[in-house]
C-alpha cells in the first residue's frame, strides 16, 4: 500500500502500474518529448469546469454572465477556448481588453474591474462599449462621466461596494473588508447615490462586490449575496435607480490538498439564488442579472508543472531535492505559503517514506515548493509533477534571475500541442534598448 492517496480534484489524473497519466499521457514521456519545467494543460478539464458552471447557473437564474477572469490564467489558447465555450471575460487592464477582443468575446460580455484604472483604459473601455465598468469610488464615477461626456455617450457603470465582509482565507488574497483598498463602502455609496443620478454620462446599472479567493465555505458567499441584494434592493426603491445587474464576484475555491472542504458551483449557486431571492421577493424589485467572475474554479486543477530533480542532498538533518522549476515558474507557494500536492511522475506505489523539502535552483530562500513532503526515495534525473498549478501560476510567471517563462503544452483527447514556447534570452531582451 503506498501512502499516496489518490483522489484528485482533477479525476483525469490516473495512477497506472505506479506511473503518473494526465488522461491517456504518460507524464514522463511528454517530459521526456517536451523537456522541463514544462506546463501540461488539460483543455477538457477547463471545459468540463466551465460547463459545471455554466449548468449550474443556468439552473437557477434566467440571464447571467460567466465572465471568467483573465487574471488566473490569460494564455492565449486557454481565453480562446472558454470564449469559445461562450464565457465573456472579466478584465483588470487595458491589455486584458484587448485579449478579451483577440479572443472574440463581445463587447458586451466584459466586465472591467480594477481598484485604479488609469483614465487611458478608461478611455479605451468606453470606446470599445463594454458591458459594465465596475467603478471602485464617487472621484472614478466623475472621470468616467467626463470621459463618455467627451465621446458623446454614456456609459453602463456599476459600483463595486466594500460590504465589510471577512472571507476567511489567506490575508494577501481577502479584499471583502473596509482595512482593504478596495470599493465603496455601502454608507458611501448611499451617501453618493444622488450624486451619481445627476451624472449625464453613466447609467447605473448594477452593484458589485468580490470579497476575497480560494474561500471554501458558502457561508461568506451567502452574506455577501443577502447584503447586496438588499442594496440593490434599496437603491431602487429608495432612489428610483433602475438597477438590473448584480456582480458577485469570483472567489470560490479549491480543494488543494487532501482534506480540504470541496464547493461545487452548484452549492454556490443555489445558496447565493435563495438569499438574493428571498430578498427581491419579500422588496418587490425585479431579479436582477446576475454576473460571476470565476478565475480559480474554472481553471486551477487544469493543469500539472512538471520538474527534474538535479541533485538530491542533505543538509543540516533535512533532505532536499533540488528541481529545476523555480519560484519564476510558479510562485504560489513562496508568495502565501500555498499548499500544491506534489508527486513523482513513477514510484507512485512504493512507500512513501521519506522526508524532502523541494526547492528551485534561484538564490532566495522563498523559492522552495515544499517542506517535509512525504515521498519515496528519490535520486536525481526523476521528476515530480506540481499540481493544480492552472490558476495563478503561469499568468504569475517572470523571468527573475534570467529565467525563461517554460514551454506549456495542452492536451486534448489523443493529441498534444505547444501552446507557449520557452522563451529565449532574445525574447527577454528584445524590448529592450542600451544607451550609447
Ligand atoms: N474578480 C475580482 C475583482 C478579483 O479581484 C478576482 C481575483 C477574481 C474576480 C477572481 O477570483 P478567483 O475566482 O480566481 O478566486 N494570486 C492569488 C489570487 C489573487 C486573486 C485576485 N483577484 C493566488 O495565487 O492565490
Amino acid at each position: 500500500m503506498s501512502h499516496f492517496c489518490n483522489k484528485f480534484s482533477n479525476l483525469n489524473i490516473k495512477v497506472k502500474a505506479g506511473k503518473l497519466f494526465l488522461r491517456s499521457f504518460s507524464l514522463e514521456e511528454l517530459a521526456e518529448k517536451f523537456g522541463t519545467p514544462l506546463y501540461v494543460v488539460d483543455a477538457e478539464r477547463i471545459e468540463e469546469r466551465y460547463i459545471e458552471v455554466y449548468k449550474a447557473l443556468s439552473k437557477y437564474f434566467a440571464e447571467f454572465n460567466v465572465a471568467y477572469s483573465y487574471k488566473a490564467n490569460h494564455s492565449l489558447s486557454v481565453v480562446k477556448l472558454l470564449t469559445n465555450l461562450g464565457a465573456g471575460a472579466t478584465i483588470v487592464s487595458s491589455l486584458g481588453l484587448e485579449l478579451a477582443l483577440v479572443s472574440g468575446v463581445s463587447p458586451s460580455k466584459i466586465v472591467f474591474d480594477g481598484p485604479s484604472k488609469s483614465s487611458e483604459e478608461l478611455t479605451q473601455a468606453i470606446n470599445t462599449g463594454v458591458g459594465i465598468i465596475n467603478a471602485e469610488s464617487f472621484e472614478e464615477l466623475l472621470l468616467i462621466n467626463s470621459i463618455a461626456q467627451n465621446l458623446n455617450c454614456v456609459a453602463n457603470v456599476g459600483v463595486r461596494v466594500n460590504l465589510n465582509i471577512r472571507a476567511n482565507t489567506h490575508k494577501k488574497i481577502s479584499t471583502g473588508l473596509l482595512s482593504h483598498k478596495f470599493g465603496v463602502s455601502s454608507n458611501d455609496l448611499i451617501r453618493f447615490l444622488p450624486k451619481i443620478k445627476k451624472l449625464k454620462n453613466v447609467s447605473l446599472i448594477g452593484l458589485h462586490s468580490h470579497i476575497g479567493s480560494q474561500i471554501l465555505s458558502l457561508e461568506p458567499f451567502a452574506e455577501q449575496a443577502k447584503i447586496l441584494a438588499k442594496l440593490y434592493s434599496r437603491v431602487i426603491k429608495e432612489f428610483k435607480v433602475p438597477l438590473s445587474t448584480v456582480d458577485l464576484g469570483g472567489g470560490l475555491g479549491i480543494s488543494y490538498k487532501v482534506g480540504d472542504s470541496n464547493i461545487s458551483y452548484e452549492d454556490y449557486a443555489s445558496v447565493v439564488f435563495s438569499e438574493i431571492k428571498s430578498i427581491v421577493s419579500k422588496e418587490g424589485v425585479n431579479f436582477p442579472k446576475i454576473i460571476v467572475e470565476p478565475g480559480r474554479y474554472i481553471v486551477a486543477d487544469s493543469s500539472i508543472l512538471l520538474t527534474k530533480i538535479n541533485y538530491v542532498k542533505k543538509l543540516g538533518n533535512k533532505k532536499w531535492l533540488l528541481v529545476d522549476a523555480g519560484m519564476n515558474d510558479f510562485i504560489r507557494v513562496a508568495l502565501y505559503d500555498a499548499y500544491h500536492e506534489i508527486l513523482p511522475t513513477r514510484k507512485l506505489n512504493r512507500k512513501f517514506l521519506e522526508k524532502y523539502n523541494v526547492g528551485g535552483p534561484i538564490c532566495e530562500s522563498s523559492d522552495v515548493f515544499a517542506l517535509n513532503r512525504k515521498l519515496p526515495v528519490m535520486k536525481s534525473g526523476e521528476l515530480l509533477a506540481i499540481l493544480d498549478v492552472g490558476a495563478y501560476g503561469l499568468s504569475m510567471a517572470s523571468n527573475y534571475n534570467v529565467r525563461p517563462i517554460p514551454r506549456v503544452i495542452m492536451v486534448w483527447k489523443d493529441k498534444v500541442k505547444i501552446v507557449r514556447e520557452k522563451e529565449s534570452l532574445d525574447d527577454i531582451i528584445k524590448k529592450e534598448k542600451v544607451p550609447d
